[in-house]
């Protein structure tokens, strides 16, 4: 029998020692240490048995083939995909629990099997009952949809090299286990070790394997970081459990663009693509008309959207103020109030300042900047910033407002919704005459303010 024997794993981010650590020397984390039992000596064949059949070659003697891509018919998805999903790739979607993964991929699943794809959907948490019936809510029906309630690896491994199908969901990579390792299901160990079988799986049958993860309380794709490396994509599913929309986001793709998003609707018929998505984060803006929010153009990959940014300035109860941000990041809300105090002598130093983006989205591009420090402005002095200007600009610490990038586009999608004026860096060079939209140029923070604020009298 082999030889047994135990290690301790860090659930966070797959830091291994010999002994017991309260503190996690690689990630910081507290009493994230669990025991994993290991049979050794089973891992790595020995040389003499591998298979030589690979050289190593020169660039130009390799030949290259288009990758091969489906598409699953639902826009949003293909699109963070970068055009569909790629043969033999195998991609990540994490999210948390309920967040609308398992729909979407039996989504999915069901327009690819109307192509005449087929499909091997393993249910490792819900059993195929419980499957049918959400397919059934979903009006997902097919002859090549196979349900496989099963949690163990080998056994996947065993229908997916019979069936051979063009696609395989994992739901989920936690609820699975590998009869090779004798620690638990969930475990960073059995995550890493089945996650690289279902890697060699997909590269060697040329099948394509969607995993799902789900994300732990602090953020991490469960299990971890050790996940997000080994696969050739990675796709967080964000939105708020409470509201309706969901965001699809690349963070990694070998195949395409990152920072790409889609955005969804969750409806009673499953996960609704939306098209137009400013014309949604923006649906509430137009009936409120409240001192202290703007509305921002921002980037998401390669579209451009506009989202409202509130805020709110009030005296502090505390003895030191707080700054709460959402959607944004807090450094970035500190650093402009800063750069308020100094440049403009806001001082808000016994206020309590918080600031939230309308929507659950995260805006994490310092385009953001100006629009920001206007809602601030606009709160402190109790004014309404006009509801038909748009912002972009990314602010400096000297106070001048500095060059974005892709700025014709976020100028459109103003115009496309209707917006007659927007504010944009002086650097910013526009070739494009547009009409129907004024374009103000500012240089300054002081003098964004007073232009904003002209727009408000008019
Ligand atoms: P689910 O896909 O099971 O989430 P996950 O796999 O990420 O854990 O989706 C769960 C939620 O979605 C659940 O709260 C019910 C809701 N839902 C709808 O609102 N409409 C629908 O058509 C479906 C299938 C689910
Ligand atoms: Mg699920």
């Amino acid at each position: 029998m082999a030889k047994v024997k135990s290690k301790y794993v860090c659930q966070n981010c797959g830091y291994e020692t010999a002994g017991y650590l309260g503190k996690c020397p690689e990630c910081g984390s507290w009493g994230s240490f669990v025991e994993e039992v290991e049979r050794a000596g089973i891992k790595n064949e020995p040389v003499a048995d591998i298979i030589d059949s690979t050289l190593p070659m020169k660039l130009d003697e390799i030949k290259t083939g288009s990758e091969i891509r489906f598409s699953t018919n639902i826009s949003e998805f293909d699109r963070v995909l970068g055009g569909g999903i790629v043969q033999g790739s195998l991609v990540l979607i994490a999210g948390d629990p309920g967040i609308g993964k398992s729909t979407i991929l039996l989504q999915a699943s069901g327009e690819l099997c109307r192509q005449n794809k087929k499909v091997l959907y393993v249910s490792a948490e819900e059993s195929a009952g419980q499957v049918k019936l959400r397919a059934e809510r979903l009006g997902v029906k097919s002859d090549n949809l196979y349900i496989y309630p099963q949690t163990n690896l080998e056994l996947i491994k065993k229908h997916i090299a019979e069936m051979k199908p063009d696609l395989v969901i994992i739901d989920s990579i936690q609820a699975i286990y590998t009869s090779l390792i004798q620690s638990s299901a969930g475990s960073v160990s059995q995550i890493r070790e089945c996650c690289n079988s279902l890697m060699q799986v997909a590269k060697s049958d040329n099948v394509s394997i969607i995993v799902i993860g789900h994300v732990t309380k602090e953020g991490n794709i469960a299990g971890p970081k050790v996940l997000e490396h080994m696969v050739d994509a990675v796709i967080q599913f964000e939105g708020d459990k409470y509201k309706s929309h969901r965001i699809l986001r690349s963070v990694k793709n070998r195949f395409g663009n990152t920072s790409e998003v889609g955005i969804f609707e969750m409806g009673v018929n499953g996960l609704n693509e939306i098209l137009n998505p400013s014309a949604i984060f923006l649906k509430e803006y137009s009936q409120t008309q409240t001192p202290g929010s703007t509305i921002i153009v921002t980037n998401e990959g390669t579209r451009p959207l506009l989202v409202e940014v509130q805020a709110l300035v009030g005296t502090t109860p505390y003895p030191a103020p707080r700054r709460v941000a959402n959607g944004v990041d807090t450094g970035r809300v500190l650093q402009i109030l800063a750069v308020l105090e100094k440049r403009i002598g806001l001082n808000l130093s016994k206020h309590d300042v918080y600031v939230n983006v309308i929507g659950g989205i995260d805006v994490d591009e310092p385009a953001a900047d100006l629009g920001i420090a206007l809602a601030i402005v606009t709160c402190v002095r109790d004014v309404v910033f006009d509801l038909s200007t748009a912002i972009v600009g990314e602010l400096g610490l000297s106070g001048e407002v500095r060059a974005v990038n892709h700025i014709e586009k976020r100028i459109n999608e103003a115009q496309k919704l209707g917006f007659k004026r927007i504010i944009i860096p002086d650097a910013n060079e526009v070739q494009e005459k547009y009409k129907g939209i004024e374009i103000v140029k500012v240089k300054r923070i002081l003098e964004a303010i007073t232009r904003g604020v002209r727009a408000v009298k008019e």
